[in-house]
């Protein structure tokens, strides 16, 4: 007993110093559990993220933009197995991690159940979903996790250019012809409020928020980085000539933000427990998608393995 008062000591003496929990310190179960927790499913996101853009490149409108969507959706595949690697030093196997993706006990990020039904969707899920991303992500790179702060740092730098191709795509639209700045205004309608629902519940009946920052995994709250992506989001907004589906959004000079109005959480609810319009088909094809790669996963298995032999052999020999 004795001992675990003192490692829970010297574990929150090196959070208060600001140092990194590395995966062979000690650390509270729950402080293991939540990071895996949270470290998976940022992990499931990545992938699952892929699917909704994934479904534009066959259709992107030329060489260039095919090019630039097929860099994008590689760059969230390698975030998603720098992150299931992250997760893995905690303890749990990747086999586990994915089984709890493929079984629907792990969540994913409550946007990639939304279709992609133009072009323009494209360009609104590079600025808004990945600008989120992005807001949520450079905080991450603070968090008290070691290797969750290293993957977010080197995430981020892939992350400010998935941004900009989207933004690029909302400008072209929102100053090419009136059917395509309308595409562009419709894109705007359908993912505003998905997007403020990516910064989770409100820090008032967020469940894990109280925990993760007291120890330091999350370093701003939900609501907090909410307000920060609106009040930064609105001037791009207006230099797009477009409208926030939002008649409540008002720049409140007294706080220095922008007020805005009531996030539908019934939505948000259901979208998370699997009615979102795309929910079925994300966990389908990710199931698909695993089970037709398990003959390349074998091979290299295998490959690994008679090598290991090989390299065994020679020192014996
Ligand atoms: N979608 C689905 N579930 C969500 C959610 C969302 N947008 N927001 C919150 N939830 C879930 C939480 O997982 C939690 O459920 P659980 O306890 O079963 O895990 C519950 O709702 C209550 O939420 P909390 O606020 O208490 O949960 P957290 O403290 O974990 O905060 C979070 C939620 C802010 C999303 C936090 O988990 C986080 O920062 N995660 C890492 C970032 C991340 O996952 N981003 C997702 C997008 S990745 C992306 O967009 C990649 C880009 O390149 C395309």
């Amino acid at each position: 007993m004795e001992d675990t008062v003192k490692q829970e000591d010297h574990f929150n003496e090196k959070l208060e110093k600001g140092d990194f929990i590395e995966p062979k310190d000690w650390m509270p179960e729950k402080y293991r559990k939540t990071l895996i927790r949270q470290i998976s499913q940022h992990a499931h996101s990545e992938v699952v993220g892929m699917l909704p853009e994934g479904n534009w490149i066959t259709r992107a409108p030329n060489l260039r933009r095919k090019a630039i969507l097929l860099a994008k959706v590689q760059d969230e595949g390698g975030h998603g197995l720098y992150l299931y690697s992250a997760a893995e030093t905690l303890g749990i196997s990747r086999e586990e991690l994915l089984d709890q993706l493929h079984t629907g006990k792990a969540k994913y990020s409550s946007i990639f159940n939304y279709p992609t039904v133009t072009w323009a969707d494209i360009g609104a899920i590079g600025w808004l979903v990945d600008g989120a991303a992005i807001m949520n992500q450079v905080m991450l790179q603070r968090t008290s996790f070691g290797p969750y702060s290293r993957a977010m740092i080197r995430i981020c730098k892939e992350e400010s250019f998935h941004q900009r191709q989207g933004y690029e795509i909302m400008v072209a639209l929102s100053k090419g012809s009136a059917e395509q700045k309308q595409m562009a205004q419709d894109a705007l309608n359908r993912w505003w409020w998905p997007t403020l629902m990516m910064f989770g519940p409100p820090d008032a009946i967020s469940s894990n928020s109280a925990d993760s920052i007291k120890w330091k995994i999350k370093r701003e709250t939900n609501d907090e980085l909410r307000q920060k992506f609106v009040d930064r989001t609105i001037a791009q907004v207006e230099y797009l000539g477009l409208t926030v589906p939002d008649p409540k959004l008002k720049w409140n000079e007294a706080r220095g933000h922008y007020d805005f109005g009531e996030i539908d959480w019934a939505e948000f609810n259901s979208v998370v427990k699997g009615n979102g319009p795309c929910n079925r088909e994300r966990l389908k094809a990710r199931v698909g998608a695993h089970k037709n790669g398990e003959w390349v996963r074998d091979a290299a298995t295998a490959y690994a393995k008679k090598q290991a032999a090989k390299a065994a052999g020679s020192l014996v020999a």
